[in-house]
């Protein structure tokens, strides 16, 4: 692929998160100019500071609220990126069934107004506005000179559509389902983007069904920063490592799995920015619409988690067996080979590069980026 001119620019919404922060280390690093689009409800000022750190500058960033679209098309209209990433949005599985509507509203409003802002400003909705086409230099072995690239868009959708797979590893024909609001707006944000794709042929659509991103740049400047409790395993263990937390509760030890505990796929969060970057040279470079699963396609149990952790960190991780969640599934984990075709990507690190990098921005954070 060729290298992307430093003037390319690529909008991140929700660029400030765990993912999105990653994400755009990775770009800039690529050659891309990532701006955040960035409301701070769900993330932290104090990383544009860890970033400006990191990659020696201070990325761009938009201040505002996914949700208004007005403001979404006036950030298009000034920045003219060749793409958008669309992380912006709540993800807590038990929150969603507890407040369902503030997932329907933010969730899918964010998506709607995203999409119809990029409408107006790539498409020119309404006939009397001329086509703001971004110009990116594609790599489609023709080479020469710029190819118009209409409305790009990478959405950060979730193994969650999978709900409970009859089978492992999960491919990207499996059948979706919705357990929770939380997974229930993905999907629709999913088929959302299939309908629009299909009425305008112009946009470039990728869907990245993450599975369990864990881990955090190898600097500890940014990384997992739950409020409150944490729902997920990692950022348990570590604050339970860091002496936050007396011990891990186990959900579940009489899974059909290889020692009862749940087995999920769990993909270094480099790795993940990494197959956005690749989704989105794709994107620039060929008008092909994907949907691919981002993970390693190597499940582990909860108690191999615990045991790869401790011998990462050198700390002991105390924990109990207690009920299973309800939600929760026996087994989750990626077939990736789709991903590998079509984006040219594959996770890279292990599982003991994930509770080493995890341990690393836990121990030099202990109170998350609040401290
Ligand atoms: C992993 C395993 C638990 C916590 C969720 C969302 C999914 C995605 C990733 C956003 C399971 C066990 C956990 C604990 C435990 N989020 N566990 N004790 O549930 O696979 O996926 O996060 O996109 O949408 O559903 O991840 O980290 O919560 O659980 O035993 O305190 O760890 O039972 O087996 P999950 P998780």
């Amino acid at each position: 692929m060729s290298q992307a001119q430093p003037s390319v620019s690529i909008l991140c919404t929700g660029g400030a998160g765990y993912i999105g922060s990653h994400t755009v280390v990775a770009l800039q690093e690529a050659g891309f100019r990532p701006v955040i689009l960035d409301n701070f409800r769900n993330s932290n000022r104090v990383v544009l500071d860890r970033l400006e750190r990191i990659l020696g500058s201070r990325p761009l960033l938009e201040e505002g609220d996914v949700g208004d679209a007005a403001f979404v098309e006036d950030v298009l209209r000034r920045h003219r990126p060749a793409g958008v990433i669309h992380f912006a949005g709540d993800k807590a599985v038990g929150e969603s069934v507890a407040q369902p509507l503030k997932y329907f509203e933010n969730n899918l409003g964010g998506a709607i107004s995203l999409l119809k802002a990029m409408e107006a400003v790539y498409l020119g909705a309404g006939g009397d506005k001329g086509a703001l086409v971004p110009r990116f230099r594609g790599d489609d072995g023709g080479g020469a000179g710029d190819v118009a690239v209409g409305p790009t868009l990478v959405f950060s959708s979730s193994a969650t559509v999978y709900g409970d797979p009859a089978t492992v590893p999960i491919t990207e024909d499996f059948p979706r389902s919705h357990t929770n609001p939380y997974g229930h707006t993905k999907l629709v944000i999913e088929d959302m983007l299939q309908a629009v794709a299909k009425a305008q042929p112009a946009w470039r659509i990728g869907i990245l069904r993450y599975f369990n991103p864990v881990g955090a740049h190898p600097s500890g400047l940014i990384g997992e920063d739950p409020s409150g409790i944490p729902n997920n395993l990692m950022p348990y263990v570590t604050q339970v490592a860091v002496g936050m937390r007396p011990y891990l509760n186990v959900f579940g030890s009489d899974y059909p799995t290889p020692d009862g505990t749940g087995v999920r796929d769990y993909i270094h969060v480099t790795d993940l920015a990494a197959g956005h970057v690749a989704a989105v040279r794709t994107l620039l470079a060929r008008p092909e619409n994907f949907t691919v699963n981002l993970g390693t396609g190597r499940g582990y149990t909860v108690l191999e988690v615990v045991r790869a952790f401790e011998q990462a960190s050198g700390r002991k991780v105390a924990y109990q067996l207690v009920d299973r969640r309800p939600g929760d599934v026996a087994q989750c984990y990626a077939d990736p080979s789709l991903a590998k075709r079509l984006l040219g990507w594959e996770a890279k690190h292990t599982l003991q590069d994930m509770c080493a990098d995890a341990w690393r921005w836990q121990s030099a954070n202990p109170q998350g980026y609040a401290g």
